[in-house]
């Protein structure tokens, strides 16, 4: 194991001092950052800033602590399991990219933010719409994550009982159809 990966085993073992319930989502066990006023008048949302790092920026990086295969795949895990846990209570994120997870400097909790697209549903073919809109946000802005993605799936899998469901529409390509319909021929924004 590199000495990144070493140093990543060490802050690891700081996340057993997280307290679940410093944050309202915490039923659902996915960080989020703390809502403090919505002013509906106004139309802006007061929230929590959070202290950490963009996950794409993590990945991008060259020699940083995130960079070897270990730690990457580790990265991995903690985002099937958020994706895992918001599609557990249908929620559907609607624009999954590394640009919309971060990493909290504190305990290297998994944030989810960027709510802006999502929505409530039970289908299948949604949940695979979503998988499938950070598969494309992976393959064109992180060449070669194809190992990541895998180990996405792999933790999303375990961590979520109608995940195999999630995964035959993610892998027939009907899913494709679907995002074609709601996205047309753009890109999802990252
Ligand atoms: N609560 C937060 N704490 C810390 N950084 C944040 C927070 N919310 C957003 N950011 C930072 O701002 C960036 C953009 O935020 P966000 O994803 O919400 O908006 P956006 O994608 O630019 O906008 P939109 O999706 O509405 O077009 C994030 O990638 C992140 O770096
Ligand atoms: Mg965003």
């Amino acid at each position: 194991m590199s000495e990144n990966c070493r140093a990543l085993d060490h802050e690891a073992a700081k996340d057993e001092d997280y307290v679940e319930g410093d944050y309202w989502s915490e039923p659902v066990g996915v960080d989020t950052p703390v809502l403090y006023f919505v002013d509906l008048e106004e139309s802006i949302i007061y929230m929590e800033f959070v202290e950490g790092k963009v996950i794409k920026d993590l990945i991008l990086e060259v020699n940083g602590e995130w960079s070897c295969e270990e730690n990457k795949v580790q990265l991995a895990e903690k985002i099937g399991v958020a994706i895992a846990r918001m599609h557990a209570v249908d929620v559907i994120h609607g624009d999954l990219t590394t640009s919309n997870l971060l990493l909290r400097n504190s305990n290297k909790s998994l944030v989810v933010i960027d709510f802006g697209l999502s929505y409530v549903s039970s289908l299948p073919e949604d949940k695979a719409v979503d998988l499938y809109v950070l598969e494309r946000a992976f393959l064109s802005t992180h060449p070669n994550s194809e190992d990541m993605f895998t180990a996405i799936l792999k933790a999303y899998e375990v961590n979520y009982k109608a995940a195999k469901g999630v995964l035959t529409k993610l892998a027939d390509g009907a899913v494709r159809e679907v995002w074609s319909d709601k996205f047309g021929v753009t890109r999802p924004h990252m």
